[in-house]
């Protein structure tokens, strides 16, 4: 590895999944020269969603000007790019072929490898670009707007998922929460500041699954709970107090994490916690896996954590050295899970 290194390799990433249109330029896998994202959160925040359709045709309208910028940006040309990395799954089908299909094009004009990305992969990537001494293996708690999972990252490009949700991914119950409270979109962000405020033990909302011994995760009934409670409230017309809400709700959530975080520890053996996806901005979350004894705890920064290219880059580098590269007959895979390697 050292010699790969200094041969200073640039690795031009793109990521067009959901509703960020993203390129980054990195040199040798770990140092970001450019990292830009043009989010589309204004637009699908009229719908509280994102809807398919128009994430896709923003990224098309957007695609060439945020490569030209990161280029800019990085102060390095085409010409000196050694390989494209592209997220090519999972993620809405429509999104992924923008990205893919510019990735594909510069691979073929420039002659260079491409090297498609597992998303969610990415979003592990993120703590080695933001932490220089970490190294696999060790335990990653993903959990993000789509996905709940337990992975042990056995290398760089080897994972095998140990726990995962069985309905609702932990995002999907921050935003739906928030949506029903009239918060807006994302509701991750609000439900945390609001949290702040707000009496965690206020409402007593359900723990599913804690105290089983598998690292499996379900947050449907918790949602439940929570609109439940509400709508009880509105019927028999109780003020809701909104930050206690988001405060009981998040630390329901968090309670489970932890358990289950320090349970895949203690069954896999290993001392270091990596926290990665959107989620992983919680303050919360942050602070009370923080509490957890004798492990070394990582996050990415904020600006990591949720979509970014950077994270795809970093990931594509180290499958590049082992080797991982795809073809102009590379597809999108929109249900791709962690481990799998579905590219030709
Ligand atoms: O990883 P990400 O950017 O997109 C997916 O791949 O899903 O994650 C987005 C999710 C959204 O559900 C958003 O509400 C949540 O991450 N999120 C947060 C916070 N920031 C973003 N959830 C809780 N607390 C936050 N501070
Ligand atoms: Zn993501």
């Amino acid at each position: 590895m050292a010699n790969m290194e200094n041969k200073k390799i640039i690795t031009l990433a793109i990521e067009t999944s959901c509703d960020e249109t993203a390129c980054a330029v990195l040199r040798n896998g770990r140092e970001v020269l450019a990292n830009e994202v043009h989010t589309q959160i204004d637009i699908h925040q009229t719908f509280g969603g994102v809807v398919p359709e128009i994430a896709s045709r923003n990224h098309l309208d957007k695609i060439s000007e945020i490569i030209e910028r990161a280029l800019e940006q990085a102060g390095v040309g085409f010409d000196d790019v050694d390989e494209i990395a592209v997220t090519y799954g999972p993620g809405l089908v429509g999104a992924l072929l923008v990205g893919l299909s510019t990735a594909k094009a510069l691979a073929y004009a420039l002659e260079k490898p491409l090297i498609p990305v597992n998303h969610i992969e990415g979003h592990i990537a993120a703590n080695y670009i933001a932490h220089p001494d970490l190294k696999p293996p060790f335990a990653c708690l993903i959990v993000s707007g789509g996905h709940t999972h337990l992975v042990d990252v056995k290398d760089y490009t080897t994972f095998e998922i140990i726990g995962r949700t069985r309905d609702d991914a932990a995002g999907e119950a921050f935003d739906k929460i928030a949506r029903t409270l009239g918060l807006g979109y994302p509701g991750g962000p609000i439900v945390d500041r609001l949290a702040k405020e707000g009496n965690p033990m206020a409402i007593d909302f359900p723990k599913a699954m804690m105290d089983q011994d598998h690292l499996d995760f379900s947050f449907s009934g918790l949602k439940s709970a929570v609109l439940n409670y509400l709508n009880s409230c509105r019927m028999k017309q109780v003020e809701i107090n909104v930050p206690d809400v988001c405060a009981s709700f998040q630390h329901a959530v968090i309670e489970v994490l932890k358990a289950k975080a320090a349970q895949a520890l203690s069954q896999t053996g290993y001392d270091t916690l990596v926290l990665a996806g959107g989620v992983a901005a919680n303050s919360g979350l942050r602070a009370s896996l923080g509490q957890l004894k004798g492990i070394k705890l990582y996050y990415p920064p904020i600006s990591l954590c949720t979509d970014n290219a950077a994270m795809i880059g970093c990931a594509g580098y180290y499958q590049a050295r082992a080797g991982q590269s795809g073809s102009l007959a590379t597809n999108a895979v929109p249900n791709l899970k962690i481990g799998e390697k579905k590219y030709e």
